[in-house]
């Protein structure tokens, strides 16, 4: 089992070059297999979930070819089997992508339920709600979730609460559906709008992507293509709150500076200075860090997949904050491990109530999940003395190279899978 060892308080300084978004890229994985011509995707980061969901492709007949660590050819015209049951892929959320363009363009669709990480519970009732309002069937059977249709006909669509999966997979079920399809309370996240203009550089007529009514009209079939996946901000974001949680000066390059202002507003808010570029950020820390409160909202609020980047950061900070987490029911698991490095957080159903400590010290922690190990990390970086991070599987689902980009910026952190090579970076760094 491998695990980060980190030796903190080295301030990180430099320049850190962002990849491509991991939510978006699977989307438009999935998304590629609907066209009968190869789609030549660029900026595929090279993680775990993204590997995970090619393999499902090849599995159901696609050719899904990386030309290289960021590029990727799909060719949807092999497919031979609509179902997607396989152990593995239901580690993974984004297969349930698969069943929103295998029900677009075969009118049948049968995929494990998905997985994912463990933040709350995550219903698919919406995807199925859109489903069936286009007039599939959809049954779940077996574990499996079954969809199938003679025809789907567009129709007008209302999310009783603002989902990015849903939709994106109501999305794609319709872009090949007879007619107009109104979705209405849609997710604005800057990923659905790449996915629609991805499906548009393939054929598909899709207006309003960003607001949140987007309206498609079915085309019968779609198209080769070349894509470049909009880079990942959240990945952005971690690099920026591990700026101003070691009182760093760090840029992150190969951003869109828009898709990051509600985490550029947060950290301005507790006193980094904020320089924003063309297609970079530069954050500039201080040294001393102030209180605020924060609530996550979908997309242009504070994204949820920063909230415990940003808790992290306020356990430190002047005075007493509150996260409010308000999109999963779960995401505050982190805390009693961050609680062993020295913070003093308190969790009262889903508000965090934090007393800024002015400090962390190395522990042995755990990584409950993707952002949270990211959000652990963090703090390790920050602490005084030796940190070990556990489960960092976890964290490779959705962050590549990363302890590789943090050495970048000056970070003491090596990726061991022993208890001797712990012993060994201690004695290293003591
Ligand atoms: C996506 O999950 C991301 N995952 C998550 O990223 C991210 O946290 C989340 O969007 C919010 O931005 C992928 O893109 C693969 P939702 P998703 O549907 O689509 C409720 C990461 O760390 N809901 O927008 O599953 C749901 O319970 C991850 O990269 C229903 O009630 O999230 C939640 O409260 C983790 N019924 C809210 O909507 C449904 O049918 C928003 O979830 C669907 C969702």
């Amino acid at each position: 089992m491998e695990q980060y060892v980190i030796k903190g308080k080295q301030p990180l300084k430099g320049e850190v070059e962002i990849g491509g978004a991991k939510n978006a890229a699977l989307a438009i994985l999935a998304a590629a297999t609907m066209a009968n011509e190869s789609v030549l995707i660029e900026n595929i980061p090279n993680v775990q979930d993204v590997n995970v969901l090619l393999e499902a492709i090849r599995e159901i007949g696609a050719g899904a070819d990386r030309l290289d660590d960021h590029s990727v050819r799909i060719n949807g015209a092999s497919i031979t089997d609509y179902r997607v049951d396989h152990e593995y892929i239901k580690k993974i959320r984004a297969s349930y992508y698969l069943l929103g363009a295998l029900l677009g363009k075969y009118k049948k669709a049968e995929v494990a339920l998905p997985g994912g990480c463990a933040i709350g519970a995550r219903p698919i009732d919406l995807h199925i709600k859109g489903f069936r309002a286009l007039g599939a069937e959809v049954v779940i059977e077996h574990g499996l979730i079954k969809a199938s249709a003679e025809k789907l006909t567009g129709t007008h669509i209302y999310l009783d609460k603002v989902s990015v999966g849903a939709t994106i997979n109501i999305m794609m079920a319709a872009v090949m559906a007879t007619g107009k399809t109104i979705i209405e309370n849609a997710a604005k996240e800057p990923h659905v709008v790449d996915v629609a203009n991805f499906l548009g550089s393939m054929g598909a007529n899709i207006r309003g992507a960003g607001t949140d009514v987007i309206r498609i009209v079915g085309v019968e079939k779609l198209h080769a293509s070349e894509y470049t996946v909009i880079p990942d901000q959240i990945e952005a974001g971690t690099f920026m709150f591990a700026a101003a949680a070691t009182n760093g000066d760090v840029t992150v390059k190969n951003v869109i500076p828009k898709h990051l202002e509600a985490t550029s507003a947060k950290l301005h808010d507790v006193g980094c200075t904020i320089h924003e570029y063309d297609d970079a950020v530069r954050v500039v820390a201080n040294g001393k860090l102030k209180h605020t409160q924060i609530t996550t909202l979908p997309y242009p609020g504070f994204p949820t997949d920063m909230q415990p980047q940003m808790t992290v950061l306020l356990g430190m900070a002047d005075g007493t904050s509150t996260v409010t987490e308000s999109i999963f029911e779960n995401r505050f698991k982190y805390v009693d491990e961050l609680n062993r490095m020295g913070s003093e957080i308190k969790v009262e159903s889903n508000i965090a109530i934090i007393s800024g400590v002015g400090g962390y010290t190395g522990a042995v922690v755990n990584a409950p999940d993707l952002r949270a190990g990211a959000a652990l990390v963090i703090a390790g970086l920050a602490a005084e003395g030796v940190t070990v991070v556990d489960d960092i599987h976890y964290i490779e689902r959705g962050y590549e190279r990363f302890d590789e980009k943090l050495r970048g910026l000056g970070a003491v952190i090596e990726k061991v899978s022993s208890e001797k090579e712990i012993q060994k970076f201690r004695l290293k760094v003591s």
